[in-house]
């Protein structure tokens, strides 16, 4: 990708906007928030607490991410959003019940001021979900209109110099891309159309594109993974990434399963199983809505494991991914891990996972930190897609032509040289050349 302008240091606010405004939009609201008033420590986020290695291992260069690279500072920014629920974002993320009520307490003033706009909904692409505050129009075209104005109006009425979206609403229904999202006039048509193939999170994403702003998906929804937004994307100059954020489980699958290839050790079968209570939890109960995850999760481990390389190890390993949805667990969630290895001589062995985790503490730093890096990518004049966000993603967005990366670790690789890059430095690939220099 080609750097249009020099990274400098962003002047003014920057305005992070959410459809949908549950568990993880609040609980990183309110995280930041606290972090500001110096209650908490953003744990888990890479552009505040990671470091970057530069030039040689012996040059001693490793600064934080954040003094290294010009992001926006903590400071700078400013929250929004929209949902089908009125519920301001106290009252939300007391609802969600992630974040204990001593810390909301400590930060009620500010998120009480931060109440969401009307949503774009519909309740056949989220059907456990029913909400009044939401919007009417004529078409999908006319409420992509609406949410242009939404956005204008942030804008001005914040003072923010630059916005960015990040969906952090429902998992909407199982899709797939058809001629209505081959190219921008088919799309066009079929959102004025009132087309059953646009769905509401599509309808944010060309407004916030149409916009030229940046929009990074969290939820595992088709959304923008469609060439009609693709195109709109890079016609606006407008980066975009996504989809469904890499927490829990799916985590712990590509930290683990590099190591298992690294070793040539065979893999029979994996079986995860979890139980979670919150409102995501209920959406997923949704065989429609969970299918859309369970094509997230599943593809995870074949592009590791690359069974077309490695039969021998990795052919035919049996996979299934279960989600239950369990309400006395509310967000703390639980996930059992069974997976069936083979060894030396083809002998069996087994490893057990209980991750007792909460999905939102770990989904929140990634909202911050895709806030900020894609604002960095917008200033920088990076658009379209930016596989180098894979790192966050449980089924990150590629060019039409390439795999999907989903090893952890060469994302994390691919996302720090792709800061070197930025800021002219050598890029590391750990071949070891010091030794010899
Ligand atoms: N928590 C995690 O670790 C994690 C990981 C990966 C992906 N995700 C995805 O992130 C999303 C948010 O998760 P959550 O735990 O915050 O769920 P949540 O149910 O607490 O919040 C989602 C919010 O979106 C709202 N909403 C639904 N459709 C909307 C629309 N069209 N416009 C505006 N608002 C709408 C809902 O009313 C709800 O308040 C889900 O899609 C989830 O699958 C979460």
């Amino acid at each position: 990708m080609e750097i249009k302008n020099k990274p400098v240091k962003p002047k003014g606010k920057l305005g992070i906007l959410t459809p949908g405004m549950g568990a993880v939009a609040t609980t990183f609201i309110a995280g930041v928030e606290s972090v500001r008033r110096g209650l908490a420590k953003p744990i888990g986020s890479l552009t505040q607490m990671g470091t970057i290695r530069l030039g040689k291992r012996t040059d001693n260069r490793t600064p934080a991410i954040k003094d290294f690279i010009p992001l926006a500072g903590l400071d700078d920014l400013v929250f929004g959003g929209w949902d089908i629920f009125e519920d301001n974002c106290y009252e939300a993320a007391m609802k969600a019940g992630v974040l204990e009520k001593e810390l909301l307490y400590g930060v009620k003033d500010f998120l009480e001021g931060i109440k969401p706009m009307k949503a774009v909904f519909d309740q056949k692409y989220v059907k456990k979900l029913s909400g009044e505050w939401v919007k009417k129009g004529d078409n999908w075209y006319d409420l992509a209109q609406q949410l242009m104005d939404d956005m204008k109006n942030f804008k001005e009425e914040n003072g923010c110099d630059r916005l960015v979206i990040v969906w952090c609403a429902s998992t909407e229904i199982f899709m797939k891309p058809t001629a209505a999202h081959e190219t921008i006039e088919a799309f066009e048509k079929a959102m004025k159309e009132n087309s059953p193939e646009i769905a509401p999170s599509m309808v944010y994403a060309y407004a916030a594109l149409k916009m030229g702003i940046p929009f990074a998906n969290g939820a595992p929804n088709l959304t923008i993974d469609i060439p009609a937004l693709m195109a709109l994307a890079r016609e606006n100059s407008a980066p975009i990434c996504g989809k469904d954020f890499k927490t829990g489980q799916t985590l712990m699958k590509t930290i683990l399963a590099p190591g298992l290839k690294a070793r040539m050790i065979g893999l029979g079968g994996w079986f995860s199983t979890n139980i979670l209570g919150n409102r995501d939890g209920e959406v997923l109960d949704d065989p429609e809505s969970f299918k859309t995850k369970e094509e997230s999760k599943l593809s995870v481990l074949e592009h590791i494991l690359q069974p077309e390389l490695y039969p021998a190890l990795y052919d035919n390993f049996y996979h299934k991914v279960r989600i239950n949805y369990y309400p006395p667990r509310g967000d703390t969630k639980e996930g059992w891990d069974n997976i069936d290895l083979f060894g030396w001589l083809g002998y069996p062995m087994q490893i057990k996972i209980d991750f007792l985790c909460r999905d939102s503490i770990l989904a929140a730093p990634i909202v911050l930190d895709l806030a900020l890096f894609m604002d960095l990518a917008q200033r920088i004049g990076f658009n379209g897609v930016q596989e180098w966000l894979s790192f966050y993603y449980k089924s990150p967005q590629h060019a039409p032509e390439l795999y999907p990366e989903h090893d952890l670790f060469i994302q994390l690789m691919k996302l720090k040289n792709t800061l070197r890059y930025i800021q002219g430095e050598e890029m590391i690939t750990h071949l070891g050349q010091e030794y010899y220099d």
